[in-house]
């Protein structure tokens, strides 16, 4: 039985997106064997090329003009990334799995069953769903399997967020719980724990005060530059909750909104997350955020770190 970091030595992490490469690079950064897995080797090269710009950025800042040190740093993190397009086999020589794929239950509890199937008894599943029930997740794994069940949900931008939920089921095991405690704290991070609740903490604080935003746009009361401006003044919030949603996606959020509008629950029916018109026009035109260039506001030209 897993009960300390330590015992963890190879994680592999299934889906090679933004949310998939930035766990990839924080494991492999602080000093795990990571398989990164994806369906295919174009994905798996834009989970690399994800990985690579985000060590840069981070290299600039502790080697500033000594490239061979900013070299040799991502050289080394790089070593212990390993890529592949075979989940079953991956998971088969990790001690811990971290899915980190489209926001789809039946192909969470496919790939669920199937890993199920090819790991180590011992081997912990987790999911870094952020909306799709964890215990749903789990209805596709043996009953031996649900003690190692377990949300493990990061924040965008993964390398510069310090936070992780750690969700527990009720089958999920208190060792099984401490080894994601104590791998989440070696790679930097500051885990909380929280029960398998709709958003967990931070989406079920955060995704109502988005929706709120919206109404406020929507009634006229004022104007998104200017509710952006209030929070980030006289809230202190880095991005406001337009810039939030432009950075998160505008797909994701009303994916979220809809998802448990419908089924969330202890929010199902809830009008703080009932729909919104504004956000799903935008969404209908395709204006999704920074990921199309364009969303509440645009950045066609400036690139998707910036504004115009
Ligand atoms: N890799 C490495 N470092 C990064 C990075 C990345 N991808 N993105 C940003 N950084 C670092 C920068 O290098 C910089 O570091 P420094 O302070 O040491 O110099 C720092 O982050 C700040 O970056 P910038 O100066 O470029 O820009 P900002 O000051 O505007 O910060 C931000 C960018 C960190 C994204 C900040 O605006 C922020 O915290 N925004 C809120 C993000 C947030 O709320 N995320 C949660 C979203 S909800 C979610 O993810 C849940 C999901 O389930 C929906």
């Amino acid at each position: 039985m897993y009960a300390t970091g330590a015992d963890v030595k190879r994680i592999t992490v299934i889906g090679s997106g933004l949310m998939g490469a930035g766990i990839v690079q924080v494991a492999a950064q602080s000093g795990y064997n990571v398989t990164m897995v994806d369906l295919s080797p174009d994905s798996l090269s834009k989970g690399q090329n994800i990985i690579t710009s985000s060590l840069r950025r981070i290299a600039k800042k502790k080697f500033g003009e000594d490239a061979a040190a900013a070299k040799s740093f991502i050289d080394d993190v790089h070593s212990r990334i390993h890529t592949s397009t075979d989940s079953t086999q991956s998971a088969s020589e990790s001690q811990l799995v971290i899915e980190a794929i489209v926001e789809h239950l039946k192909a969470k509890q496919d790939l669920f069953r199937a890993l199920d199937n090819a790991s180590p008894k011992n081997t912990i599943l987790a999911s870094n769903t952020s909306s799709l029930p964890i215990e749903d997740i789990a209805k596709s794994v043996s009953e031996e399997r649900r003690s190692k069940i377990a949300g493990l949900h990061f924040f965008n931008p993964v390398p510069q967020m310090k936070l992780v939920e750690i969700i527990r089921i009720p089958e999920t095991s208190e060792e099984v719980y401490q080894t994601l405690f104590n791998v989440t704290k070696k790679m930097g991070k500051s885990p909380v724990a929280c029960k398998d609740t709709p958003g967990f903490i931070v989406n079920r604080l955060l995704v109502p005060y988005m929706m709120e935003s919206l109404r406020l746009v929507e009634r006229g009361d004022a104007t998104k530059e200017d509710v952006d401006t209030a929070m980030k003044l006289g809230a202190g919030y880095p991005m406001g909750p337009f810039e939030l949603m432009d950075y998160v996606g505008l797909d994701t959020v009303k994916f979220i909104t809809d998802g448990w509008y419908a089924n969330g629950k202890g929010i199902k029916g809830d009008k703080l997350v009932g729909p919104s018109q504004l956000l799903n026009k935008l969404v209908a035109e395709q204006s999704l955020g920074r990921k199309s260039g364009k969303g509440f506001y645009s950045y066609e030209g400036v690139g998707a770190d910036k504004k115009s």
